[in-house]
């Protein structure tokens, strides 16, 4: 028999209370308000004189602490290089998904233990009314024994509570457990979405374009606030403003505003450096959006003018930009000016619909 708390952070389906096959699901107040998880489930068998013995272990879900980033960061390299075969000790050791996004939000990363080890985590970004999981990763070891499905809810529950209306993510599209898993939470797929890589030329000529970096403490809340004022006409309630100032504070990247008159026409948030996701030599475009009254392609030229100035600045050799096949302006731009496809993943989104007005065509968007 199945015992379920009623006053929990997960649905009752979500806590996979009827998967009697892993055992039974109990809850407890957790620490910062949420709830842990102590789900029981049968160990891998272990032979002991021929016969199989199982033992049962505890999971527990709870928030992630400062103290277990590295270990987080490591369990998601050595998941994402066994999904993609490769050697596990070397593979991304150039970049860090973890802990910029914790930084921006630790409210919004989860781990999960078998009684005290770490063996995956769950991280979000409130992009206001938007918000966007991921990434998340368990150890391979532990692979489908339930713990991702553990992992989610807690995120897209926060995401929620911080004004997200739209949920979204970029995942891999030939993997038929990755679609199945998440539309086990309500999510579809919708999009083809490609990234993208030119290699920066640095004779590049740049226009006009402002660094947040370079703007005064004083000045920069006004920045953001016209920031917000272009972000909330390409979607009602988005918000970046929180990534644009972590992603400089934590030195993990910088961002580039156009200007048109007094107001931002064109905004870009640019990741790099080993705190970044990005990895070695590249420059990441996490976001990037032209005002969508803007009837011409030339701020988005600019903007992509920008970014590469500002990748070059930083002795980068390339510029990352995902492109979502939605969006046919922005897509065919990238290919007419050289950026090549390395790979091809999906964006699936809940509730099945697209994330941006229709009007917004020139948008990139890192939802990895
Ligand atoms: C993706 C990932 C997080 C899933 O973690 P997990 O702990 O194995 O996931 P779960 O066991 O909770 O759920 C997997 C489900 O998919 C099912 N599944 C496995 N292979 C499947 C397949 N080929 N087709 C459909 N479903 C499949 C499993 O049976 C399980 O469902 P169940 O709970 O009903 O049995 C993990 O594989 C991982 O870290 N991968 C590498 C990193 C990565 O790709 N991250 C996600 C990027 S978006």
């Amino acid at each position: 028999m199945v015992a379920c708390a009623t006053d929990t952070l997960l649905s009752e389906r979500d806590r996979g209370c009827r998967r009697e096959n892993r055992g039974t699901a109990v809850t407890e107040p957790g620490r910062k308000g949420y709830y842990l998880v102590r789900h029981l489930f049968p160990a891998t068998g272990t032979h002991e004189g021929g016969a199989v013995k199982e033992a049962s272990q505890n999971i527990s879900i709870r928030p992630l602490d400062e103290g277990d980033l590295p270990e987080a960061g490591a369990i998601l390299r050595r998941a994402f290089a066994t999904q993609f075969g490769m050697p596990p000790d070397t593979f991304w050791a150039d970049r860090d998904f973890v802990t910029g996004r914790w930084v921006t939000n630790p409210s919004l990363a989860f781990g999960a233990w078998i009684e005290d080890r770490l063996v995956g985590s769950s991280l979000g970004t409130s992009w206001g009314s938007l918000g966007v999981f991921g990434p998340i990763s368990t150890h391979p070891d532990t692979w489908n024994r339930g713990i991702a499905r553990l992992l989610i809810p807690p995120v897209l529950e926060r995401l929620t509570e911080l004004g997200a209306r739209h949920l979204a993510f970029f995942t891999i599209a030939e993997s038929t457990k990755h679609i199945a898993l998440y539309q086990r939470f309500g999510f579809w797929p919708r999009f083809l979405t490609a990234i993208m890589t030119r290699p920066v030329d640095s004779n590049e000529i740049v226009g006009e374009s402002v660094r947040y970096s370079a703007i005064a403490d004083a000045d920069q809340a006004h920045w953001l606030d016209a920031c917000r004022t272009l972000t909330i006409e390409v979607r009602d309630g988005l918000d970046l403003t929180t990534e644009i100032r972590t992603a400089h504070t934590h030195g993990h990247g910088d961002s580039v505003f156009l200007t048109d008159g007094s107001r931002v026409q064109a905004v870009a948030l640019c990741e790099y450096g080993p705190k970044s996701p990005a990895g070695a030599g590249s420059c990441l475009i996490r976001f990037a959006a032209v005002h969508p009254g803007s009837d011409t392609e030339m701020p988005f030229v600019r903007l992509l003018t920008a970014c590469e100035r500002l990748a070059a600045d930083q002795g980068l050799k390339q510029v990352v930009a995902c492109v979502n096949a939605s969006r046919p302006k922005a897509y065919r731009h990238l290919l007419a000016t050289g950026f090549r496809a390395q790979r091809n993943g999906v964006t699936m989104h809940r509730p099945n619909e697209d994330a941006y007005s229709q009007s917004a065509a020139f948008v990139l968007d890192d939802l990895r």
